[in-house]
């Protein structure tokens, strides 16, 4: 949920630190906080904020000596204040910590730590770390042992890097990731590639239960009962220019606008393993697919499309849901689990369930190095590159292009998936967002917006729904417009606007109806459909399409337009919304 980073090397330590903190800001970003090592003395600013505005009031990046660690929270325990900002400091900072996750019972630790003395500084449950490092340094004084013994008192999810003042660093993984990153002049630890992708392509990553030890221009590399295990160095192969913003003016829009290359990208799968899933598939009597948030809507959408066109019947479930539902699993089902960051930590759960019960495990994914890809018997990359917009955009039709090729698949061609139309379609929309900028001045100041869509277009009323909360902080519900009458319609009355999702397909008689009932209510009606109808007050032209599956391609971008626009008319950072991490790592 937040991003750790640790550097030993030949060159300062802070200047690099401050920039992979940058890179890797997406993933929480309420405070901030480095510390490095000069000349065995250790030197700690923190604060409030983001990465950008700490540094210009720190100066972070000019502190001296060439080993450290950083991190940006993203706060689970204790609120947002200078204090509890990483790094913590202990044993009068001989050690600092900086941690991503829960300490589950940091309850328990901290009051037989004040017991024996220890004096804590901050309300975080990271600052444990910190207490028992030095608790077991001090018994033990082998930075080894103190690691070891630590990671034996910690319950929950975490990866941690520590920094002794005698320059040596340590990194832990437990259920949260962490990457060596090898390069030539020095060794990073980071949550995400991207924290050393300027630096190097060498990475090492750490399994669940893995110690790392960097010093004496070394790294070692064991368990929790201090057997060596052996990792391979892996080359990771991102474009780094991708995480630029380039022209735009944030990285949103800039994902938004990028969609027709990801898409095309998306299509280009490997036939050997897009083989291997379709066969894992294939042989499966019962199907779920499992996904979080914008991830869950691809999934129901997959439902749909599978349904529809393969006759396959299969089960969507939330993630954080699956617990309670997929606990029955026999050995002929399979889940699939949809995901952009592969960790988020409500689906690797649903995926350990699975696996545990004996079932193959299938993913669509965008970070294939990722814990889900690790973990899946056969995955598709969606190979969107880097999407840093909390808001998931790119990478929802780029999971969607993969549903459709394979039902495509298993329907032996009947989808006719056409690369060439779709792409011709999505560009038609894509140049079309200056209507919808206006119509985004248009509803500044509406407090509600409902959103009504029947079979494929319900799960995109559910995303646009999504959108339009996370970046706008509008609320907005997607609604199943044939249950308009069992409930929402009490809503409708004059000044309540209502989007319907109402292209000319088998859905479209039933949903004109609905707006018609709509408008009856004196509610203002925005129809978002292939063709003006006299019913919609305003009307968000998307292209006739030869087969309706394709549909939910170009309804969701006007949507995640009106959202960024939206949030951009309020004066709200679409990039970065409040509250909100990338990587949701924490239950
Ligand atoms: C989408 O806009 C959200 N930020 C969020 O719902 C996201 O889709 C969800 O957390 C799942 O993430 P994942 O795809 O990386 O697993
Ligand atoms: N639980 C820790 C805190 O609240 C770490 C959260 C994070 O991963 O950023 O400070």
């Amino acid at each position: 949920m937040c991003s750790i980073i640790g550097y030993k090397g030949k060159n300062f330590a802070a200047p690099i630190l401050v920039n992979s903190l940058k890179r890797m800001e997406y993933r929480g970003y309420d405070s901030v906080g480095v510390a490095t090592i000069d000349e065995g003395k250790m030197l700690v600013r923190k604060g409030t904020g983001k990465v950008a505005e700490v540094n210009k009031k720190l100066d972070m990046s000019h502190m001296l000596g060439n080993i450290g660690i950083g991190h940006t929270r993203w706060a689970t325990h204790g609120g947002v204040t200078d204090k509890n900002a990483h790094p913590h400091a202990a044993g009068d900072n001989k050690i600092a910590v900086v941690h991503n996750g829960i300490i589950e019972n940091y309850k328990e630790l901290k009051s037989e730590l004040i017991k024996t003395g220890y004096i804590f500084a901050s309300e975080t449950d990271s600052e444990v770390i910190a207490h028992l490092l030095n608790l077991y340094f001090n018994e033990t004084k082998n930075i080894k042992q103190a690691l070891m013994k630590t990671c034996k008192r910690l319950q929950g999810a975490y990866a941690f890097v520590a920094v002794f003042d005698d320059g040596t660093i340590g990194g832990v993984r437990y259920e949260e990731p962490l990457i060596v990153g090898v390069a030539k002049d020095g060794y990073f630890v980071s949550s995400d590639v991207l924290g050393f992708l300027e630096h190097t392509d060498k990475a090492i990553f750490l399994d669940n239960g893995d110690i790392t030890i960097v010093n004496d221009d070394k790294i070692q590399i064991f368990d929790f009962n201090g057997k060596p295990v052996d990792r391979p160095i892996t080359q990771v192969a991102w474009e780094l220019g991708d995480i630029d913003k380039g022209k735009y003016a944030h990285h949103t829009l800039k994902e938004i606008d990028e969609q027709k290359l990801s898409i095309v990208k998306a299509y280009n799968q490997e036939e050997a393993r897009m083989k291997k899933f379709l066969r894992i598939l294939r042989a499966a009597k019962n199907v779920y697919i499992v996904g979080s948030g914008t991830s869950y809507h691809s999934a129901l959408v997959a439902k749909h499309v599978f349904g529809m066109y393969a006759k396959m019947r299969v089960e969507a479930v939330m993630s954080s849901e699956s617990k309670y539902v997929l606990s029955f699993l026999d050995e002929d089902s399979v889940v699939i689990a949809i995901s952009q960051s592969g960790e988020t930590a409500d689906v690797l759960d649903s995926v350990r369930l699975a696996k545990s019960q004996g079932v193959k495990v299938l993913s669509i994914v965008n970070v294939t190095t990722s814990s889900l890809a690790r973990m899946s018997d056969a995955f598709l990359g969606t190979n969107s590159g880097p999407e840093i917009g909390v808001a998931a955009t790119k990478s929802f039709t780029a999971q969607l292009i993969i549903i459709y090729a394979l039902a495509d698949r298993l329907c032996r061609g009947k989808l006719g998936l056409d690369k060439e139309k779709l792409i011709h379609a999505v560009d038609s929309v894509l140049s079309n967002k200056s209507t919808i900028e206006k119509l985004a001045q248009e509803l500044k100041n509406n407090k509600d917006l409902y959103l009504l869509g029947r079979s494929l277009h319900y799960p995109i009323a559910l995303e646009g729904a999504l959108k339009v909360k996370e970046l706008a902080y509008v609320h907005a519900e997607g609604i199943a417009a044939g249950e308009l009458k069992h409930g929402p319609l009490a809503l409708m009355e004059k000044n309540t606007i209502v989007m319907i999702l109402n292209p000319h397909d088998t859905t479209f008689n039933d949903t004109i109806s609905n707006a018609h009932e709509i408008k009856a209510r004196g509610a203002t009606v925005v129809g978002l459909s292939d063709q003006k109808e006299d019913v919609y007050d305003y009307w968000i032209p998307i292209p006739a399409l030869s087969e309706e599956a394709f549909y939910p391609i170009v309804e969701v971008i006007p949507l995640q337009f009106l959202a960024y626009y939206l949030a951009v008319g309020k004066n709200i950072d679409p990039d970065y919304p409040r509250n909100l991490a990338k990587s949701v790592t924490v239950r």
